[in-house]
């Protein structure tokens, strides 16, 4: 008696539950209602003489599902954060092949045609760069039109298609970035071109022949496909994890420049610093990049203290060089 009564609450309870499932709207409809999942949208569509909102499904690209359930087209500015992620992404492009041109080069000694090829690689960079802002909309126009990035999933929508009430899976994917995402790829591809229509020219102009031209040309037909498949799967890490990560390296890479020196007093590291352009270069090439991370780390996490915390991109140099008699390894060996 009292089991069946359970029984009986039992199904009711099932039965409510499955009336009360996630109800939406199926097909097309004339005023907006809801749409499961974070990506899911309808977008105007024409019958005929009349218009309708389409059934739910990913925004058409350059659109993004507002908090009504329209997809509205993505007319934001990137944010300056935006355009620094962007600019690192190029300069991780630019990076690696400088330092494919490096290993490459026969002699770790300055020369005219290493130098030649590191500019070649700058001047492509920057034509790729400038030629892939020009045809992202507004078009012929060095600026851009997107949507604002307002989560880590939202580089990740593949992972987000909603499978309401078990019944079917609704395919919302799209690039709600957009075009954070897909610009990235297109600056690789352009770069790869613009190796091959630039760089034999400059190698010509600078008489530079054999392995140490060619080999920096195929390095890069490996490194863009490597780089992009690594924004491919880590684009929202990344986007998020830029700044510290570019501060991390450059904290590491500045302190091997300066460990590296023969001469460890302070005095020698700093008239070797002053004295010398390459050393100069390195050290003050650091300081952008040290700049470049910390401005990008304050924006996003705190705006209001930008100033003060710009005061801190020469510090390890001067840690480095005021600490360096503590850390003197000779120190050890007389005690
Ligand atoms: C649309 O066109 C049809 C005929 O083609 C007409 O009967 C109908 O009234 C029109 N609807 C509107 C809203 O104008
Ligand atoms: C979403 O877009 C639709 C169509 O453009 C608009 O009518 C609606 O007001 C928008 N909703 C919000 C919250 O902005």
């Amino acid at each position: 008696m009292r089991n069946s009564r359970w029984l009986a609450f039992l199904l009711f309870f099932l039965n409510t539950s499955m009336v009360l499932g996630y109800y939406y709207e199926k097909g097309a409809v004339y005023t907006l209602t809801k749409c499961p999942g974070y990506y899911c949208g309808r977008h105007l569509i024409e019958y005929g003489n009349e218009t309708k909102w389409s059934a739910c499904g990913s925004c058409p690209r350059g659109s993004r599902v507002n908090s009504s359930w329209a997809c509205t087209d993505c007319n934001n500015s990137p944010s300056i954060y935006d355009w620094m992620y962007l600019l690192f992404m190029v300069l991780l492009g630019l990076l690696t092949q400088w330092y494919s041109i490096d290993i490459i080069a026969p002699s770790s000694h300055f020369s005219m045609k290493t130098f030649g090829m590191h500019l070649s690689a700058l001047l492509e960079t920057f034509l790729s760069a400038t030629l892939t802002l020009l045809i992202h909309q507004p078009y012929g126009l060095l600026s851009l039109r997107s949507c604002a990035v307002e989560q880590l999933s939202d580089w990740y929508t593949v992972l987000h298609n909603p499978n309401p009430n078990y019944e079917e899976v609704l395919h919302c994917a799209q690039e709600a970035v957009y075009p954070l995402y897909s610009i990235v790829f297109v600056h690789y591809g352009l770069s790869v071109l613009m190796i091959f229509s630039i760089r034999p020219l400059v190698n010509k102009m600078f008489q530079s022949k054999g392995h140490s031209a060619s080999r920096p040309i195929y390095a890069a037909l490996y490194l863009f496909p490597i780089l992009a498949l690594i924004h491919g799967v880590m684009a929202g890490l990344i986007y998020y994890a830029f700044p510290s990560v570019i501060i991390l390296l450059s904290l590491m890479s500045h302190a091997f420049h300066f460990a590296s020196r023969t001469d460890q007093s302070w005095r020698a590291l700093l008239y070797d610093t002053v004295s010398c352009v390459h050393n100069l270069v390195v050290v003050v090439g650091h300081w952008a990049l040290h700049g470049f991370g910390l401005i990008a780390l304050t924006l996003w996490l705190q705006p209001q203290q930008l100033a003060a915390i710009l005061t801190l991109v020469p510090l390890p140099t001067v840690l480095y060089i005021a600490l360096s008699r503590f850390t003197d390894p000779g120190k050890f060996h007389s005690d």
